[in-house]
C-alpha cells in the first residue's frame, strides 16, 4: 500500500487513533493504580478488549501497538494485527524504546531506538503494520529544554521519519511537550513554536517528505499546576496559532496526544479547534491513549466479566472523540 493511502486511510472523516502502545512499565503503573494484576495475560486481555469493542472500525481508523501485542492473540486466537486488518483498522507500532537520561543534560530526558531500526522495521511491515510512532518529550522549566535537547531530538525524529518511508511505513511523529510544572499558556506557545521549527527543519534536512508523515503534538496548555484552567475555546486559539506558525501545509494530518488532561477536556478541546477553524490546512484529529482508555480500564478491573461493560464504555469514548474531530461534540453528551 503507498503511503499516501495509508495517511488517506487513517485520517477518513470521523475516525481518530487509539494509542494502545503504552511499555511494560507505561501499562503497569496504570495496572498497578487500579489494583489489576501486572501480567502478560492481562495486558493481552486488555487490549483484547479495547481492539475487539464492537463497531470500534466506526471511529477509530488505526491502533499504535506495543511490539509485543504484534504477536498475541484476541481470545477468538487470531493474532490482533491480522483481526485488526480484518475490521478495517491501520496496524501501528510504537518503535522507539522509550525514553532515557539524556547524560550531561539532566534531568531532560532523551528517546532511544535507531539501533536496529531498519531491521525491525521490516520485520514490523512483514506482522502487518503501516504505520509506526517516534515520541520525543520536552520539559518546561527555566532551564529546558536545552538547545541539545531541541537539536537531538528533532534530529532523532527525523531520521526515525526517513527510515519508516523507506521501509513502506507511515511514521507519527510526536514531539510532546510535558503537561507538568507551573508554567503559563505563553511559556508553553513558546517552547512548542521552537520544537516545532526545529522538527521541521530537520524533516526537511534529512529529506523526509512532509506529504507522508501526520504530526501528533501536545496541545498548548498550562502546567498541570496551575488551577485556572483555559477554556476549550482559549485552548484552541493558542493551539491553531502555533500550528498555522510551524506545520507546513503539506502535512496532510495533525493527531493529538492527550497528555494527561481529563477525557472530556482532551475532548472538548479538539471539538473547539474545528469549531473555530472548520477548515484548517490539515486534518485534525485524535491519537490519544489515557484520553480513550481511563474511564474503560477502570471498568474493566482486570475482570473478564467487565469486558462488555468496559467495552460500551471504550466505544463512547471513540464516538465522542470522532464526533469532536468534526465539531460536533457537545458536552451535554456526556453520560
Ligand atoms: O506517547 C503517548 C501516547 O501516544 C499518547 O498518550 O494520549 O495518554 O498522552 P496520551
Amino acid at each position: 500500500m503507498s503511503l499516501s493511502t495509508i495517511t488517506e486511510k487513517l485520517l477518513r472523516q470521523g475516525h481518530g487513533l487509539l494509542a494502545a502502545d503504552e511499555s511494560l512499565q507505561t501499562i503497569h503503573k496504570r495496572f498497578a493504580a487500579l489494583g489489576i494484576e501486572q501480567t502478560e495475560e492481562n495486558r493481552r486481555a486488555w487490549r483484547d478488549l479495547l481492539v475487539t469493542t464492537p463497531n470500534i472500525s466506526e471511529f477509530i481508523s488505526g491502533v499504535i501497538l506495543y511490539e509485543e501485542t504484534l504477536e498475541q492473540l484476541t481470545d477468538e486466537n487470531i493474532r490482533i494485527p491480522e483481526f485488526l486488518t480484518q475490521v478495517g483498522i491501520e496496524v501501528g507500532i510504537k518503535v522507539d524504546q522509550g525514553t532515557k537520561p539524556f547524560s550531561g543534560h539532566s534531568p531532560e530526558l532523551i528517546t532511544e531506538g535507531l539501533d536496529k531500526l531498519n531491521e525491525r522495521l521490516t520485520r514490523y511491515h512483514d506482522l502487518g503494520a503501516t504505520f509506526a510512532k517516534w515520541r520525543a518529550v520536552y520539559m518546561i522549566s527555566s532551564t529546558t529544554p536545552s538547545d541539545v535537547t531541541l537539536i537531538e531530538n528533532a534530529r532523532l525524529l527525523a531520521r526515525y521519519a526517513l527510515a519508516c518511508q523507506e521501509a513502506g511505513l507511515v511514521p507519527i511523529v510526536e514531539p510532546e511537550v510535558l503537561m507538568d510544572g507551573d508554567h503559563d499558556v505563553a511559556t508553553c506557545s513558546q517552547v512548542t513554536e521552537k520544537v516545532l521549527h526545529h522538527v521541521f527543519e530537520n524533516l526537511h534536512l534529512y529529506h523526509v517528505a512532509p506529504e507522508n508523515i501526520l504530526l501528533k503534538p501536545s496541545m498548548i496548555l498550562p502546567g498541570k499546576n496551575i488551577k485556572l484552567r483555559p477554556t476549550p475555546e482559549a485552548t484552541a486559539h493558542s493551539t491553531l496559532n502555533i500550528l498555522r506558525r510551524c506545520v507546513p501545509v503539506a502535512v496532510p494530518g495533525i493527531c493529538f496526544l492527550s497528555g494527561g488532561q481529563s477525557e472530556t477536556d482532551a475532548t472538548a478541546n479538539l471539538n473547539a479547534m474545528k469549531q473555530i477553524s472548520p477548515n484548517p490546512p490539515w486534518k485534525l484529529s485524535f491519537s490519544y491513549a489515557r484520553a480513550l482508555q481511563n474511564s474503560a480500564m477502570k471498568a474493566w478491573g482486570g475482570h473478564p466479566k467487565n469486558k462488555q461493560l468496559a467495552q460500551t464504555i471504550f466505544s463512547n469514548r471513540a464516538k465522542l472523540n470522532s464526533l469532536a474531530s468534526q465539531g460536533l461534540y457537545k458536552p451535554s453528551m456526556e453520560i
